[in-house]
């Protein structure tokens, strides 16, 4: 085994968080190593928003993460927020775009966002070890000690940056929740989020509708999406329903607007106005959506042959649509985690742990999730950036 090396900090995980908090210690003169079991960083920020990487989105706040403190977040993003990490990838030349609700991408390839965190790393002299398993982690005499690949590495500071488990083919492991619980932190429940939902038994009939989308406001409890739905072969996917499941248990149903905002009464005045027509020709949806909807409405025939209180019932129904997915595609299809490192065991100033001096959680690793749309990278930032102002 090689020498042990020494440093101010040692990062587990190059993932968005990780590399943020290297180069912003680095830059500030600490000596920064970060470990990666992958074979080379920044993995999720590569596939990330179909290649070109929604890196923030305008329209953060704290009401868009998920946690179960709502207000754990609030530091980290009010000191390092959107403006803060555009303004580093105008640095970097970084050509960028708004594509619709405040989500900003890359013009080119999400490769570059990982470029620029590389280069800043560098400028902080940061240390990286890259492929590299970890294979033990220790504390005592006042410092953590690593063990990784063939050798040892020893730092007064630890964070953790090792991300949630979803896409484990992609390196994704629960790593940060095992160490984490081994160093008394408490972990709250990890379930997958912004994940397509399932339907099974008589739903599952709507599954012969794969491929087909329309916009729709999806409901579940309080929280309500509008943007579009789209079957699958499975069941349901698109972002109305990814931002749905962040806030769906198992056993809850979810409530689908087919025709979001239009006026009561608008289907008495379509049989006013059109009383031969039938009701699958008037739904200004796809044609196999609002025949699979009619039918299972039990409506065939005229509109002029229906009385206005059924057509209000069916208005009802088609504003209110519910379904009862029976699971969701789990991990293996989870853009992200909901749930880990409970947020009363750490500072949200710093982001470290309050009860062991030394010791951090960052990025996905930590119970706060974000909406779909540039939320999640911009709390790995923020969150990131938090505690390399702070090791
Ligand atoms: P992240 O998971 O990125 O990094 C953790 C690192 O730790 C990885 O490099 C991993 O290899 C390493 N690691 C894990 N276990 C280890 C172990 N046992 N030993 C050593 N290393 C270990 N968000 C967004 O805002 N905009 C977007 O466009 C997208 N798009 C998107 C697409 C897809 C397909 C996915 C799966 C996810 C997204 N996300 C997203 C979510 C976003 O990718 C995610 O929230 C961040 O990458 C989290 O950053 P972290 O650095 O916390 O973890």
């Amino acid at each position: 085994m090689k020498a042990a090396g020494s440093y101010d900090a040692i990062i587990l995980g190059a993932g968005g968080a990780g590399l943020m908090a290297a180069a912003v210690a680095g830059q500030r003169g600490r000596r920064v190593l970060v470990i990666d079991h992958a074979d080379e960083p920044g993995k999720k920020i590569l596939i990330s928003g179909g290649g070109r990487c929604n890196f923030t989105n305008l329209g953060v706040a704290p009401d868009r993460y998920l946690s179960a403190n709502p207000h754990f977040a609030k530091s980290a993003l009010g000191r390092y927020g959107a403006q803060d990490f555009l303004a580093l990838v105008e640095r970097h030349g970084i050509a960028w775009h708004e594509k619709t609700l405040g989500q900003l991408f890359c013009d080119g390839s999400a490769r570059q966002i990982v470029a620029m965190l590389l280069d800043e790393c560098r400028a902080g002299g940061v240390t990286l070890a890259i492929g590299e398993a970890i294979r033990d982690v220790a504390h005592g005499d006042g410092g953590f000690r690593v063990t990784h690949g063939d050798r040892t590495s020893t730092a007064p500071a630890l964070v953790i940056a090792t991300g949630g488990p979803s896409i484990p083919k992609l390196g994704a492991t629960g790593f940060a929740y095992d160490l984490a619980r081994r160093f008394a932190l408490k972990v709250v429940e990890p379930r997958p989020a912004l994940v397509p939902l399932t339907l099974s038994g008589e739903e599952a009939l709507f599954r012969s509708l794969s491929g087909v989308s329309a916009p729709v406001v999806a409901r579940c409890g309080k929280a309500a999406f509008p943007e579009a739905a789209l079957f699958t072969h499975r069941g349901l996917s698109g972002p109305a329903i990814l931002q749905i499941s962040s806030y769906w248990r198992h056993g809850q149903p979810i409530a689908v607007d087919f025709l979001p905002g239009r006026p009561k009464g608008w289907l008495v005045e379509a049989k006013r106005a059109r009383p031969r027509a039938s009701l699958k020709t008037i739904l200004p949806l796809p044609d196999r959506l609002a025949e699979a909807l009619t039918e299972r409405l039990g409506v065939d025939g005229e509109l002029g042959t229906l009385t206005d209180a059924r057509l209000g019932g069916i208005e009802q129904q088609l504003a209110h649509w519910t379904f009862h997915p029976n699971g969701s595609e789990g991990f293996a299809k989870a853009e992200v985690t909901i749930g880990g490192i409970a947020t009363d065991g750490l500072s949200s100033k710093t982001m470290a742990a309050r009860h062991l001096p030394g010791l951090y959680a960052i990025g996905e690793a930590v119970d706060v999730t974000g909406w779909l749309g540039g939320y999640n990278f911009q709390w790995a930032w923020a969150s990131g950036w938090a505690a390399g102002q702070a090791l």
